[in-house]
């Protein structure tokens, strides 16, 4: 019988109605309250009663300790509201996925699906009711540490991931085994800090918030995400964890959201920081009327939010609006019919790492990374191939990259280790980033090997939260290895594990380079397959490299200018340009090689002019010119050339990721319709415009096929 919750609310105190709107960490429910009556509890001006009220927990190690933890909170709590436990499963919980910029690059949201529901499955056996992802971030600037967690550049596509990946933590039924719900982040506009670095100021106009930045969270609320977390910085000046229009006039008056919202850590406290609010009361009065429901690690609404109900200030119906938000979610987790909802110690060992688990880790490893370059087919390598291996990544095992608390990079293989396994002839030469400590002996290990493995990148702690970089070049001196090993004629191929697109100029003599991002739990295995030809590399980037961070912010979809810049390596003088570096991106939004190779035919139309109500059909021939079959993933963009407000060059809407068997040529069907030539207003109503469409087709953004036609009135 399902729980009548507003029955629930009209039994509850103003302090236990407060209380909910609280989110501390586990610690605080289990820790010795007398012995710890300093530090944390006395800074936040805890005490039991209030310490026993909070609704939500954050972060949770396994299912012994959540069940000792609600078992404690329960036996406190007058009503018996169980607790709800929120942790940060973006990539896998034990068995960790590629990281959501590298699976991205697959173009197959089916596996952002998969990884959130394996996530799912193995999460809630340790007792985790709510997961702060996906993280729907649009994000234009690789310097931000956190472009890692985003699903790329283009609005488009990361709709499509961050859809799939709430269905696949929330499943079919939230009551149900193996579920988790999905709490989007982070509202709104995070990814857009002025210079790339962290917790930096976001200015945003509403054009460029409805025109792409906040697509992605409006896909994840369509696709039923039951919470949304606030960001740290600003809109139009307003704090987002206090920003009425974003919380009510978009999220509930305009999305229609019924999900509860939660402030980042401590954002809302640091509201005083932005200069937003006098103090922790005005924080807790703010937040309350813009509609936030959970202040996450800080205590402005338990410590001041009654005291503003019985001043007359705030009314309580605010108070009881965020509260009944909270019980309803725990009612649709099954909370109150089973507190312990999935937390299980037996089921939880049986889930963790599973083959089943870690086989599809791997298939979505294989689809992640990307072939940046290929000369003179320097891969896929040959197993009689001597192989050397240097770089600073040469022996290690950190495939998982950031945001994978619960995963362990000691279980991971090192390519060095799989390479061994599988009777590579192999020499591992140095491990270090400087050719300084490299000797004779060394000199000639490289001189006998036939191939030179170079594992190079960043380290997972040079990407992530509060890890931007203002230099975005290989860290430290690794660079200077590929050069060394070109100047002994060797063949070099360039292995990359980093977290963002990084400035490669001065590793493009490399015969190959293969971006591996972190591909997590079985990422060695599966890097290995890539460069043996077991299997093939069909990754396409989701995000620019730049060829100079001074290009940044670099993307696909800018917009035309009045002085567009038609020839860039033949600029005219007052054209949009730099004077000592082109516009264009060293590898472009979409790009991606194979070890197969495509042609495509021109794009042909269905029609030159439609009506609103029809919709048009794009054929493309595409050809596979060599005797390995391959994967590619054809792109189709559109522009629109006149409309009210100015429209991006490019836009991404749609994309066939397809099969082709050697010489094999397929054709390939798009269809568009009125809503793939609309596009929003600043006040977020959907427009359409008559007039000249060009179509584009082909391999990635850089390398079109168009044909243009007319949208009558
Ligand atoms: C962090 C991150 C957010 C995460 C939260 C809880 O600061 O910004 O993405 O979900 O705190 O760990």
């Amino acid at each position: 019988m399902p729980l009548n919750t507003k029955d629930l609310l009209k039994q509850m105190t103003i302090p236990e109605k407060i209380g909910q709107m609280m989110q501390l960490s586990p610690w605080f429910f289990v820790a010795d309250l007398e012995k710890e009556a300093a530090g944390p509890i006395r800074d936040l001006k805890l005490d039991e009663a209030k310490i026993f009220s909070a609704g939500t927990a954050l972060g949770i190690g396994d299912a012994r300790e959540m069940i000792e933890v609600q078992k404690k909170y329960l036996a406190k709590n007058r009503l018996g509201i169980p607790l709800l436990f929120g942790a940060d499963v973006i990539h896998g919980y034990r068995t960790i996925f590629p990281v959501p910029l590298a699976l991205s690059c697959s173009w197959d949201p089916e596996n952002a699906r998969i990884a959130a529901r394996v996530a799912a499955l193995e999460a809630a056996t340790a007792g985790v009711h709510m997961t702060y992802a996906p993280m729907a971030d649009l994000v234009r600037d690789p310097r931000w540490g956190r472009v890692v967690e985003s699903f790329g550049e283009d609005p488009y596509l990361l709709g499509l991931f961050a859809a799939a990946s709430v269905a696949g933590f929330q499943g079919d039924d939230l009551a149900g085994e193996g579920t988790v719900a999905s709490c989007v982040k982070h509202f709104a506009g995070y990814g857009a800090p002025e210079g790339g670095r962290e917790y930096a100021a976001v200015d945003l106009s509403r054009q460029a918030l409805e025109g792409g930045y906040l697509e992605g969270y409006r896909k994840a609320i369509e696709a039923g995400a039951r919470g949304v977390m606030t960001a740290f910085n600003t809109i139009e000046g307003v704090p987002c964890t206090i920003n009425r229009y974003l919380l009510r006039t978009i999220l509930r008056d305009r999305w229609k959201f019924s999900g509860v919202t939660i402030t980042d850590y401590d954002s809302l406290h640091e509201v005083l920081a932005h200069g937003a609010a006098e103090d922790e009361r005005d924080a807790a009065r703010l937040g309350v009327l813009a509609g936030l429901d959970i202040e996450m690690a800080s205590t402005d609404y338990v410590n001041h939010l009654e005291k503003l109900v019985t001043d007359g200030v705030v009314d309580l119906s605010l108070i009881d609006e965020a509260v009944l938000r909270i019980l309803d979610l725990k009612e649709e987790l099954g909370l109150f019919a089973d507190p312990f909802h999935n937390a299980d110690p037996v089921k939880e060992q049986l889930t963790m790492l599973s083959e089943a688990h870690l086989a599809l880790s791997k298939r979505v490893a294989l689809e992640s990374a990307v072939l940046l370059k290929n000369d003179r087919m320097a891969l896929p390598l040959h197993p009689a191939l001597r192989i050397a291996l240097i770089g600073p990544y040469a022996t290690s095992h950190e495939t998982n990259g950031p945001w994978s608390w619960h995963g362990n990079n000691a279980k991971n293989e090192s390519i060095a280790e799989v390479l061994r396994r599988r009777g590579i002839d192999l020499t591992i030469v140095k491990d270090g980033d400087s050719i300084a400590s490299y000797d004779a002996s060394d000199i000639e290990k490289l001189r006998q090997a036939d191939v030179v493995l170079l594992l190079l990148g960043e380290n997972a702690h040079q990407s992530g939260e509060a890890h931007s970089r203002a230099d975005i070049t290989l860290p430290g001196k690794q660079a200077e290895l590929v050069g060394f090993v070109k100047s002994l004629h060797g063949t070099a191929v360039a292995v990359l594990q980093n977290g963002r697109p990084l400035v490669l100029e001065n590793i493009l003599e490399a015969d190959a380079i293969l971006e591996t991002w972190f591909l997590g739990t079985k990422g060695a295995e599966a890097v290995c397959d890539l460069l043996y030809g077991i299997a093939d590399p069909s990754g396409k980037l989701t995000m620019s490299f730049p060829r100079s961070v001074g290009q940044i912010p670099v993307h696909y979809d800018g917009l035309p200018t009045g002085r567009p810049n038609h020839h860039e390596l033949h600029p005219r003088e007052y054209v949009t340009k730099y004077i000592d570096e082109l516009n264009s991106p060293r590898f472009p939004f979409g790009f991606g090689l194979s070890y197969a190779a495509f042609s495509y035919g021109a794009p042909v139309l269905s029609a030159s002019a439609i009506t609103p109500s029809e919709s048009l059909a794009v054929t493309v021939e595409l050809h596979n010119e060599t005797a390995r079959a391959g994967v590619e993933t054809v792109q189709l963009y559109l522009r629109d050339k006149a409309a009210r407000i100015s429209r991006p060059v490019l836009e991404l809407k749609a994309f066939r990721k397809i099969r082709l068997s050697a010489f094999e040529t397929q054709t390939v069907r798009f269809e568009l319709g009125l809503s793939d030539l609309s596009y929003r207003l600043p006040d977020g109503s959907v427009v359409w415009d008559p007039g000249v469409f060009t179509v584009s087709v082909g391999p990635d953004s850089a390398h079109l096929k168009a044909a243009d036609f007319v949208l009558k009135r």
